[in-house]
């Protein structure tokens, strides 16, 4: 074989010919070199030579001992006399070799210049796009490239390859826009490039590609219009531009897309109503809408499109008229009205629609019971939150084979929850119903629970359900109801969130928590927990949140509780704790650093549910912390309590927190002027201690400050100035203290006293400051409004496409 390197290119053919059985099986010299030379670059350091009982994913059978067109994930044009290797299929295959590999590996393959076909999609390359090189296969008719690193633009060289029929640059971080040169691929059949960060118009030579049957550009910053080109492509089968910013009426001529089966506009800012031209799109079977500004009434000759099979028109300004009785025509698997102003009871017409799974009504005001002949009929997911139904849930709801989503939360439910026999709900939402009864026993042989969420009802007993230890349970939410006896621990080592407060729960905390080695969010609040401060917390290494307010529990805070590095939210406040405040706060790690994020429970739900509230005191009142955005608080709550000793001045490092309250304790001594260096701090409570001495002139470090008391202590002195400071002016809040003086009290300072005009001009400096509230930071709460926003899920059985949220 190594002769063969000595022969000219046409010797070589003519050698083959000679030896025909030879030839069947050889490939180009120069081609088999250039894959050695790849599977070399790729593997690095790992030996080529003892690499047959590696397991590289096919790469071992490429040897220089066998022919290239024997290897595998290597295709060659079998019929031609000279054995060009025409495909790469090596999908999949670096994430083997565990690093990342650079673009530059490709190299040795853009000498083969024979190649229809490239595969390289599922592997972590990064680095731009080798345009250069790829410009060097001309033959290229199919170029798969998704779910890379690939970043930078799309190179023009690209759009000379105009044997392309296919092209997925998809998930990847491409940038810049689409050129119009993309215009000149005329034989392109399919074109993705899904979750990439392109941005700027469809360029109108798109109208060029007259081949087109796919293009899905979802999940990128496309703006401006549709161009009226691309509604000539009467080719097109898919058209998928969802999650852009696309801002246009829905033009009449996408009527023209005759032979189009998959329409997704959706998540874009589309206005206008729904084009009856629609109706010429006899063969549409996906219709997707949802999240635009379309009004107007939702047209009933969308229901008589034979072939559709999947319509989603939530979270429109779009009204149903549910007077109007229809008889379908088509047989939807998947129905969203979410939002769409449905009065009246669940559509009857629903009953006839026998291959639905998904049925999504919430937001609307739908009143009456919950049918049987919806609970009959096996659906997978049933949302039916916000709305106006009543009465109790039927048995045959329960009994379902199929059901894995069910929403009801935020309607009138009442009765007792019917017993479960099935196994089959992964997410079971009942939230803020009337519900009753105790929670049936039969919930913990739901073996797919993954969500539940039970929180607002008036469930009551006092012995909840027990899960095993291997459940798949993670979080769960029961506050809120009328729940007693001892406080629950039966859960199963996947919790990672639980919230029991504002129940009647009773007795000690069990030892049993400390199993819960996935814990990152524990909630007991409100109930009539007893006991010493178990020990055991310190177990709990993933611990963000814990919430023991309004209870009864006495003894010390352990110093090793420091040890949770994760935690971030701390409220103990109104309970019977004793003894010091521990030095070792201090180290609390999730109060010093921002947070690392990768773990958050909004993260392992793959969809858009607003899972639990946390509530917390803030600002004298109750706020309810959307749980989406729980990643940005940070709070230490010990008020109400018997702490004695000092603050210790190790919380100066807590640079994160933002709220410190130490109020109604029996704290004593100076504050310490560590809690200047606390500079997101923006509500700090010490009120209602003994504290001595001065406030500390660092607090006018304090520059997003605007809660403060320091009442009912033994302070003397001057309150520090400074911008912000001189903006909490309250008098109540530095009352009953020793001899407090200042600015803000307007209390002069005997020893510092000043010109008396300037004493003035402060003051109506000041008054201006608080008239026009400039430079007043809003607090945190109002910026990051809370929202609930229910879409689809991507659990379900219809599966939607892979997004960039989920990569692994
Ligand atoms: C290849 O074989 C050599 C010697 O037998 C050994 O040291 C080396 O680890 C092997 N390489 C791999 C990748 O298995
Ligand atoms: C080369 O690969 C072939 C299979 O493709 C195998 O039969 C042969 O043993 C390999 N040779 C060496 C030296 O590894
Ligand atoms: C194989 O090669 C021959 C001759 O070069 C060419 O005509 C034919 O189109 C090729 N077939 C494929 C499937 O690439
Ligand atoms: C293009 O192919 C030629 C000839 O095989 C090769 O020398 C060159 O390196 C290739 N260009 C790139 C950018 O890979
Ligand atoms: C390509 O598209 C542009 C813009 O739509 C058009 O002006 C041009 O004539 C088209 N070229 C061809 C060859 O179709
Ligand atoms: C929408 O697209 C943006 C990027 O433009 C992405 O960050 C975001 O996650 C996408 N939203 C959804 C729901 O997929
Ligand atoms: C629709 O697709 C079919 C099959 O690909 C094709 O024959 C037909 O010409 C297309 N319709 C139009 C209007 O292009
Ligand atoms: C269900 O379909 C049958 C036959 O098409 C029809 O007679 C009946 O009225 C439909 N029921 C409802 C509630 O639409
Ligand atoms: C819900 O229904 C009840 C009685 O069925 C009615 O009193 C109430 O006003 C309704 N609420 C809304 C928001 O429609
Ligand atoms: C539970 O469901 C199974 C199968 O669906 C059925 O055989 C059984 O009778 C049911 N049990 C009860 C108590 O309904
Ligand atoms: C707490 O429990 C004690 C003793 O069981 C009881 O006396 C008390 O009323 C309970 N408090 C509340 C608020 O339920
Ligand atoms: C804080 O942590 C450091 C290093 O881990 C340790 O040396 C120090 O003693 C700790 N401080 C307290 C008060 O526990």
């Amino acid at each position: 074989m190594a002769k063969f390197s000595l022969l000219s290119k046409s010797y070589f053919i003519f050698f083959l010919l000679s030896l025909s059985f030879i030839a069947s099986f050889s490939c180009l010299h120069e081609q088999q070199e250039a894959l050695l030379e790849f599977k070399d670059l790729l593997l690095g350091d790992m030996t080529r030579d003892n690499s047959t009982d590696l397991f590289l994913g096919g790469l071992e059978t490429w040897n220089s001992s066998s022919e290239c067109c024997l290897w595998s994930m290597v295709q060659c044009n079998s019929s031609s006399s000279s054995q060009e290797v025409t495909g790469l299929s090596l999908s999949g295959l670096f994430p083997l070799f565990q690093t990342q590999k650079d673009s530059t590996v490709l190299a040795p393959i853009f000498r083969i210049k024979t190649l229809m076909l490239l595969d390289i999609s599922y592997n972590s390359i990064q680095g731009g796009i080798p345009g250069t090189g790829l410009s060097n296969l001309t033959e290229l008719v199919h170029l798969d490239m998704r779910e890379n690193s690939f970043n930078g633009s799309i190179p023009p060289q690209l759009f000379h390859l105009r044997n392309l029929e296919f092209l997925d640059l998809s998930v990847n971080m491409i940038d810049g826009s689409l050129p119009s040169g993309v215009g000149n691929l005329k034989n392109l059949r399919q074109l993705n490039l899904d979750n990439n960060f392109i941005y700027g118009e469809i360029p109108e030579e798109i109208g060029n590609l007259t081949e087109l049957r796919i293009l899905t550009i979802p999940n990128n910053q496309i703006s401006g219009r549709i161009p009226f080109s691309m509604l000539e492509l009467r080719k097109l089968e898919v058209l998928d531009l969802h999650n852009n910013t696309i801002s246009m009426e829905i033009p009449a001529g996408i009527g023209n897309l005759v032979n189009i089966t998959t329409l997704d506009l959706s998540k874009n800012n589309l206005s206008g109503e729904i084009p009856s031209s629609i109706q010429n799109l006899g063969k549409l079977e996906t219709l997707h809408l949802e999240n635009n500004m379309l009004s107007g009434q939702i047209p009933t000759w969308l229901f008589d499109l034979k072939q559709m099979k999947m319509l989603n028109l939530g979270g429109n300004r779009l009204t149903w008229n549910n007077s109007i009785k229809i008889n379908p025509k088509c047989k939807l698997s998947y129905l969203s009205l979410r939002s769409c102003s449905v009065k009246g009871q669940i559509p009857v017409w629903l009953s006839n629609q026998t291959d639905l799974i998904f049925l999504d009504l919430s937001e609307n005001q739908i009143e009456g019971n919950f049918p049987v002949w919806l609970a009959r009929k096996s659906l997978g997911t049933i949302i039916l939150s916000d709305n106006n139904l009543t009465g109790s849930l039927p048995p045959q709801l329960f009994q379902s084979r199929n059901l894995s989503i069910l929403v009801l939360s935020r309607n009138n439910f009442s009765g007792k929850l019917p017993e479960i026999n099935t196994t089959s709900i992964m997410v079971m939402m009942l939230s803020e119903n009337n519900f009753s009864g105790p929670i049936p026993k039969s919930i913990s042989k739901i073996y797919r629970l993954l969500l539940l969420d039970l929180s607002k009802n008036s469930f009551s007993g006092s012995e909840f359900p027990a899960f095993g230890e291997e459940s798949l349970l993670a979080s769960v939410d029961i506050s809120s109801n009328k729940l007693s006896g001892k406080v629950p621990a039966a859960f199963g080592k996947n919790t990672i969130m639980l919230s029991l407060s504002q129940n009647d729960f009773s007795g000690p905390l069990p030892e049993n928590f400390s199993n819960l080695s996935l814990l990152e969010h524990l909630d007991l609040h409100d109930n009539n927990i007893t006991g010493e401060f178990p020990t055991f917390f310190s177990q709990l290494s993933s611990l963000q949140v814990l919430n023991l307010r309004n209870n009864s529990i006495k003894g010390s805070i352990p110093d090793d509780l420091s040890s949770l590095s994760s935690l971030r939210i701390l409220d103990l406040s109104n309970n019977n704790l004793k003894g010091e405040i521990p030095q070792s706060f201090g180290n609390l790690t999730g109060m010093i650093d921002t947070p690392d994020l990768s773990l958050t429970l909004s993260g392992l739900f793959n969809f858009p549910v607003e899972i639990h509230d946390l509530i917390v005191n803030w600002k004298n009142s109750k706020r309810g912390l959307s749980s989406r955005n729980l990643d940005i608080y940070t709070f230490l709550d010990l008020s109400k309590n018997k702490f004695s000793g000092q603050i210790p001045p190790s919380l100066g490092n807590l640079k994160s927190l933002k709220l410190l309250n130490f109020s109604y304790n029996g704290l004593s001594g100076n504050i310490p002027l560590s809690l200047g260096d606390l500079q997101n701090l923006e509500t700090l409570d010490l009120s209602h201690n003994n504290l001595d001495g001065e406030i500390p002139d660092t607090f006018a470090n304090l520059q997003q400050l605007n809660t403060l008391d320091l009442s009912n202590n033994k302070l003397v002195g001057k309150i520090p100035e400074s911008p912000q400071m001189d903006r909490l002016i309250d008098p109540k809040i530095y009352a009953n203290n020793s001899g407090l003086c200042g600015v803000q009290i307007q209390v002069s300072c005997g020893d510092d006293l000043k010109p008396p005009d300037h004493q003035k001009e402060r003051q109506e400096k000041l008054f201006s400051w608080v008239a026009t509230g400039i430079g007043y930071p809003v607090g945190f709460l109002s910026s990051t409004a809370v929202m609930y926003v229910i879409g689809y899920f991507n659990m379900t059985p219809l599966n939607r496409r892979r997004r960039r949220t989920n990569r692994g």
